[in-house]
């Protein structure tokens, strides 16, 4: 049994899944910048399934590579306590499926607990009945989890999103707590409700009171939390343990910090330091120094970075070429070592 003593859910502040946004440079600023425990961008488990576990030493991380190479998780040694898998249950499945090693085995020893996102509206998830439309679904969702929890060591955690009333809300977690998870975050929106929409703190606060599993309230990003302090009027507003954050973050992830916030400015610079260190996807770089960008992506760096097409690219537009021809020559130099040592 793999005992985890560092991971807590009481009192915490959480880097929300993110899709393209929640990858291993974003996860490790938040963390940086204070946030207690940080999730991945969700991730589809028959496709974990089908991933290999390799240890990069060259970016000294562990990837998890698709048959057609695409790294789909990219994790090291500094957040194995703090980072939460997050992965989506591909309900229609073939034969060939079902015949797979499940999505999660492979992960047990690298990540802190797996969460399972019912809550995603986008239609992609709930066609293929995943996401929200597990939540009109709640015997599924009992037994998704309960063979979860029996089969991993780890915790297991869920998020989910409103139910049309509180007390169907309150009557799910109910649910979901008997299960055996170790906690459950509540998105106060219902799935037909769109980000803009206010969050609903009562429906969080009822469900805070009616189980014993830390809730993690989410949804404050637009017009609650916009300030490190913020996060606390959160929480109390909400009676949750705690406060996961989604857009506040990917905007700014400095609003972790009590020392903050930063210039988003900085806060870009370091992004991309990370992002340089650990070989981001430019693709994905881009896609989040453009969301940190905001109001300001027509700007004359907002054009040049969208024009970018490759991470030195990327890089150029913020000046940071040298830095990034320094960490291409590092890891050359270390490639070159390691393949020699392995030289017969
Ligand atoms: C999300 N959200 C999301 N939720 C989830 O469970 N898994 C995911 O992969 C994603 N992906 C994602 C990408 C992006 C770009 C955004 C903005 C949001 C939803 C997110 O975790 C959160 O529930 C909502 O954004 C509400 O929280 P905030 O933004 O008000 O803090």
């Amino acid at each position: 049994f793999i005992c985890n003593s560092v991971l807590s859910f009481r009192n915490i502040t959480a880097l929300a899944p993110m899709v393209r946004v929640g990858t291993l440079p974003m996860r490790l600023l938040a963390l940086d910048y204070g946030a207690d425990v940080v999730y991945c961008e969700e991730l589809i488990d028959i496709k974990m399934a089908q991933c290999h576990r390799v240890v990069n030493d060259v970016l000294e991380t562990v990837d998890f590579v698709a048959p057609d190479d695409r790294v789909m998780f990219r994790t090291c040694e500094r957040e194995k306590d703090r980072v939460i898998f997050q992965m989506v249950r591909q309900r229609n499945r073939s034969q060939r499926d079902e015949n797979l090693k499940p999505g999660w085995a492979i992960l047990e020893k690298d990540v802190a607990a797996i969460d399972v996102n019912m809550g995603c509206p986008k239609e992609y998830s709930t066609k293929g009945g995943m996401g929200a439309a597990l939540l009109s679904d709640p015997d599924k969702i009992e037994a998704i989890l309960k063979k979860l929890v029996a089969g991993v060591s780890i915790p297991v955690t869920c998020k989910i999103r409103i139910l049309p009333t509180v007390e169907e809300t309150v009557s799910l977690v109910r649910r979901i707590e008997k299960t055996g998870v170790t906690a459950v975050a509540v998105h106060g929106r219902l799935k037909e409700e769109r980000p803009r929409h206010p969050v609903h703190c009562d429906y969080i606060q009822a469900v805070a009171q009616a189980v014993s599993i830390p809730v993690i309230a989410n949804g404050g990003s637009l017009d609650l939390v916009k300030t490190n302090a913020d996060i606390e009027e959160f929480r109390k507003a909400t009676g949750a343990s705690s406060v996961m954050l989604a857009r506040a973050a990917m905007w700014n992830a400095s609003v972790f910090s009590n020392q903050g916030p930063l210039p988003v400015e900085r806060v870009m610079e370091e992004y991309l330091k990370y992002a340089i260190q650990y070989d981001n996807n430019a693709f994905n770089t881009k896609y989040c120094l453009c969301q940190m960008l905001r109001d300001k992506v027509e700007s004359p760096l907002g054009k040049q970075l969208q024009a970018a097409q490759t991470s030195a690219e990327i890089c150029k537009a913020y000046g940071m070429q040298e830095l990034f021809q320094q960490t291409q020559e590092r890891l050359q130099a270390r490639r070159d070592t390691l393949q020699s040592s392995t030289e017969p």
